[in-house]
């Protein structure tokens, strides 16, 4: 089949795209967010194409396009007011509301689900071929599946020529990043994919929203989830790509340390100039985060090549349209993100305590040198992800007589009580403290999405929780443990004489998860996947105690470890 490109203002163009989604054919459409490969959304066979045609698996389902907001009457039911206050809003616009659907939407465009997203695309010539077709349009983002969306015509010429007749050539999307995807189906509005139409934009017009775990962490393919494709690779070049976060500085003094000549930096166009000497790719200006979303993925397909191995890239941040950008290189990254200001090689202070050798070492100091030990009685810092042991290995130092210094009931008593603390976080955070109490929902929202104000939070609350800290260490007790997640965040590791990675294999981990919290595997897994890697805490720590046998093992290998490392301390 040959593939016609025709520019969007061709005389005749409408009226043979609109013949061709009669006639049951697949043809590309612009759309102010990215192109759209479509279909008649009522002809089964039709939208039997597209899936073929993009490689999509069958339990993801696509969005009906209107060419009237009313129009969503006709393919859904039991819309509720906040539906036609939303379409009111922002329709047409990057919006997609999830409602319960009419039977005439066929079950292969919901992919069986009672529900159907539907969306009223702001671009002139689309409603328009719409209207002469007569029907609803389903069309997914045009791409390959799992590839990097397109978002000019050209991009949807090199995924699909010879299988479909006709692109309508709309020049580049403006938005550049696909509908954000609102559920409208249960009590509380539900966003599953961040767009152009914003969090803080729906929030004011809703006055609440949940966001979907799937917009904020890497979600396994076998799990159920709300929106289908957001459990999918996507986005992805070939190559790995990593986030490198922090400071400019900090972020270029990383990537220079790892760079190799077969990597590649994708950065804003302000730091162009950082990586002169290793070929960067801009796309779009820090400072206009809507230049981000539009040359996004344009980007990420002009990477998208095998002789590339490793992309670093720079993601904005803050709300508004830079949350769709993050989740959208988050995605493209599977969310592997580096944060170069905590990157600095672990120091190295002493030689290895004698008597030290024999004891599991982590891999960052497998070289035989470990923090000296202090002055005083033996401080232990222990971290590790969910499910692994942690709370084990803290009842047999406590069986030892040690003081457990847990980080988190600290910060929780400190709210009460250290209005210092209150003071300095209502200061940063205005209107999140109210009678002398936080508001944690509040505060909670502000840095969800923020990257610098959940630092700026991290450095108020760190700064306490140590000063508490030292205050029960300075009553000198003879073994102490300090449980932090943070550990090594906060600062509290360098009061420590030996830092402890708790680790297991994620099988076990999983099994514990689903036992201890009552969780199904898949919410297990996620609470697992929104957590620091394994890896971190390992290298990290100076040492690893991993949990692989019965709690009665681990409890065992704990005592003879922790006694090991007491012996040790008394003969400093
Ligand atoms: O901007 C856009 O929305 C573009 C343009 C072409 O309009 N379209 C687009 O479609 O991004 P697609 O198929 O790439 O993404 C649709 C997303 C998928 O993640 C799918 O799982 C979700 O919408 N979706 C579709 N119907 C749904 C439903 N009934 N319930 C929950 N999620 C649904
Ligand atoms: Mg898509």
């Amino acid at each position: 089949m040959q593939t016609v490109i025709r520019p969007a203002d061709d005389k005749g163009v409408v009226s043979q795209a609109a013949q061709l989604l009669t006639d049951g054919q697949i043809v590309a459409l612009p759309t102010e967010t990215v192109y759209g490969l479509g279909a008649n959304g009522l002809n089964p066979d039709a939208v039997a194409k597209i899936f073929i045609t993009k490689g999509r698996p069958q339990d993801n389902p696509l969005i009906l396009h209107v060419a009237e907001p009313a129009d969503m009457e006709k393919f859904c039911h039991s819309i509720p007011e906040a539906a036609y206050l939303l379409a009111k809003t922002f329709w047409p616009g990057p919006l997609t509301m999830v409602l319960p659907a009419r039977d005439i939407v066929p079950k292969c465009t919901t992919a069986g689900l009672p529900t159907v997203a539907v969306r009223c695309p702001d671009c002139a010539v689309t409603r328009e071929i719409i209207r002469q077709a007569g029907v609803p349009v389903a069309a997914p983002s045009a791409n390959i599946s799992g590839k990097p969306s397109t978002t000019t015509a050209q991009h949807v010429y090199d995924d699909h020529n010879g299988k479909i007749p006709l692109i309508v050539d709309g020049g580049p999307c403006q938005v550049g990043v696909e509908s954000t995807i609102v559920d409208l189906t249960e009590e509380r509005p539900r966003l599953l994919r961040p767009g152009g139409i914003t969090p803080e934009q729906l929030t004011a017009v809703l006055g609440d929203l949940i966001v979907d775990k799937a917009v904020t962490a890497q979600i396994d393919k076998d799990a159920v989830v709300k929106a289908p494709g957001m459990k999918y690779k996507h986005y992805a070049p070939q190559a790995d790509v990593v986030i490198v976060s922090g400071s400019r500085e900090k972020a270029a003094a990383y990537i220079h340390r790892h760079i190799t000549g077969k990597d590649r930096v994708l950065c804003f166009e302000e730091e162009l100039s950082l990586y002169a000497d290793c070929n960067p790719l801009s796309y779009g200006r820090e400072d206009c985060v809507e230049t981000l979303s539009a040359g996004l993925f344009a980007a990420l397909r002009e990477l998208d090549n095998p002789a590339i191995s490793k992309v670093y890239a720079r993601c904005p941040q803050g709300g508004g349209v830079a949350y769709a950008v993050q989740n959208r290189l988050k995605k493209a990254a599977a969310f592997r993100i580096v944060d170069a200001e905590a990157d600095e090689p672990p120091l190295c202070k002493g030689r290895c305590p004698k008597g030290a050798e024999g004891l599991s070492q982590s891999p960052s100091h497998a070289n035989g040198v470990t923090t000296p030990f202090t002055q005083g009685g033996l401080v232990i810092g222990i971290t590790g992800g969910t499910g692994c042991g942690k709370t084990t290995a803290l009842q047999v130092l406590e069986s030892l007589g040690g003081v457990i210094i847990d980080c988190d009931a600290v910060y929780h008593d400190l709210l009460k009580t250290d209005k210092a603390l209150l003071c300095a976080i209502e200061n940063r955070f205005p209107g999140t403290v109210k009678n002398g109490t936080l508001d944690r929902k509040a505060l909670a929202a502000i840095v969800f999405t923020d990257e610098q104000a959940l630092r700026d939070l991290n450095a108020i609350t760190h700064g306490a929780v140590k000063n508490k800290v030292l205050e029960i260490l300075n009553g000198k007790p003879h073994l102490a443990a300090i449980d932090a997640i943070a550990l090594f965040d906060s600062g509290l590791h360098k009061l420590c004489d030996a830092t402890i990675a708790v680790t297991a294999p994620e099988d076990c981990r999983i099994g514990r998860l689903m036992q201890r919290d009552s969780l199904t595997e898949a919410q297990a897994r996620m609470r697992i996947d929104a957590q620091k890697s394994q890896d971190y805490f390992a290298q990290k720590c100076d040492y690893i105690l991993e949990n692989t046998g019965t709690a009665e093992d681990f409890q065992e290998k704990c005592l003879a470890f922790f006694r090991k490392l007491l012996t040790i301390k008394e003969n400093v």
